[in-house]
């Protein structure tokens, strides 16, 4: 993780949150405790917690050693959460990063405001801006709103280790493979780029007429949401939406095709009529074998579970990916106690000057004289 060592390295000379208690709610594993290693080398005091059920013990006990407060203990169900995030909040912190808004709605009564917040979710901002409008009395840097994230991590990330899960559960070649893609936002530009890269035919399938456009400008054969590939070997579902792939699609798909969902819920492809239609025959640990009362034979990845963490060996976004999204979040946390610090309070996007600074840092990561 190049780019967030060296702000570790900037934050131990600089000692930017000198004096500052921090408190921490994202996942506790390898990589997020490399970011809480940069805010302590930064001077910070962190209390941490993860969300619920994500915390590597293994990890909380590296961070313990180096002097963060971890509140996670092993075996603890979801009654602790309220009682941790109450914990953090009685330390009164003066810097808090959140995964979900929790901690923050958490810290809105103290008697000590904070100097501000980040963000890392679209959906955590959105519950900040609906039901806690007015309330919010400092600024909260909204992450996941960067146009670095989108590019880098939904796109690339996201189009990288999607393809990369598929070829490695199915050991299948892509070459001369249709390839339909369900959804043309950051998720479904990146999958269509890599399958095309693989050596496949794309045809991208959208309900919104600009996308299309963009994705046959982008150079991909594009449908209606409503039509059914019927030529398609692979179906990858990443909209964001239920039943994108219902029962009555799968029969009319070509005999053997594989589905696939990248998208957070497991509804995109109606895997539970198809599983009451057609048991599935396991392959191995994240592939089965539908036989269609039809006579055509199906295929799935995970249970339409989001393939590239659901599936077996699955571990998500590239390391880089994960290096801006946690270089993010530390930059802005330093943005935030900066003298010269002059946002204003309420959920925002992350300061264009940590993002031009964010991207300039990995292009030097990757050798690019810029
Ligand atoms: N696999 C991962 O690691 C990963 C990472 C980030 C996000 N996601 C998830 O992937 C999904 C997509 O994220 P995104 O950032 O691309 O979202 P997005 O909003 O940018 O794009 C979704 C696109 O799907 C289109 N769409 C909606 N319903 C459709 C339908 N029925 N048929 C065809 N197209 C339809 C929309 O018009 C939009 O263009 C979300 O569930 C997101 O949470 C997954």
């Amino acid at each position: 993780m190049p780019i967030l060592v060296e702000t570790l390295g900037e934050f131990a000379q600089k000692r930017p949150f000198d004096g500052v208690t921090l408190g921490f709610r994202l996942h506790l594993e390898p990589k997020t405790a490399v970011l809480i290693e940069a805010l302590m080398a930064g001077g910070a005091r962190v209390i941490a917690m993860g969300n619920e059920g994500t915390t590597q013990f293994g990890t909380a006990e590296v961070l313990l050693d180096i002097g963060c407060e971890v509140l996670d203990r092993p075996g603890q169900g979801s009654e602790a959460t309220a009682a941790n995030l109450a914990q953090i909040a009685s330390a009164e912190p003066q810097l808090i990063l959140d995964n979900g808004a929790e901690l923050i709605v958490a810290c809105l009564r103290n008697s000590r405001v904070p100097l501000g917040a980040t963000e890392e979710t679209t959906s955590g901002a959105f519950r900040l801006r609906e039901e806690h409008v007015g309330e919010v009395g400092f600024p909260v840097i909204v992450i996941n709103d960067s146009p670095l994230k989108a590019i880098v991590e939904n796109k690339h990330g996201v189009g990288e280790s999607v393809v990369d899960t598929i070829g490695r559960v199915t050991n299948m070649s892509l070459h001369k493979k249709r390839v339909a893609v369900y959804g043309y936002g950051w998720c479904g530009r990146g999958i269509a780029l890599y399958a095309e890269r693989r050596g496949a035919d794309v045809t991208v399938l959208e309900l919104d007429p600009t996308k299309a456009l963009e994705a046959a400008m982008d150079g991909f054969d594009v449908a209606d949401a409503s039509h059914v590939p019927v030529d398609a070997n692979v179906v990858i579902t990443a909209t964001g939406r239920a039943g994108v792939v219902d029962l009555a699609a799968i029969q009319q798909l070509r005999d053997g095709v594989l589905l696939a969902n990248a998208g957070h819920i497991d509804t995109e492809i109606d895997v539970e009529a198809l599983e009451q239609s057609a048991p599935g025959v396991e392959l191995s640990q994240s592939l089965t074998r539908h036989e269609l009362p039809n006579g055509k034979t199906v295929f799935c990845i995970a249970d339409g579970k989001i393939v590239n963490l659901a599936a077996y060996g699955g571990i998500g976004n590239p390391i880089e990916a994960m290096d801006l999204g946690l270089t993010l979040q530390a930059r802005s946390l330093a943005a935030l106690v900066a003298p010269d610090c002059g946002l204003e309070a309420g959920p925002q996007p992350v300061p264009a000057a940590v993002n031009d600074q964010i991207a300039t840092a990995m292009l030097r990561s990757m050798s690019q004289p810029f």
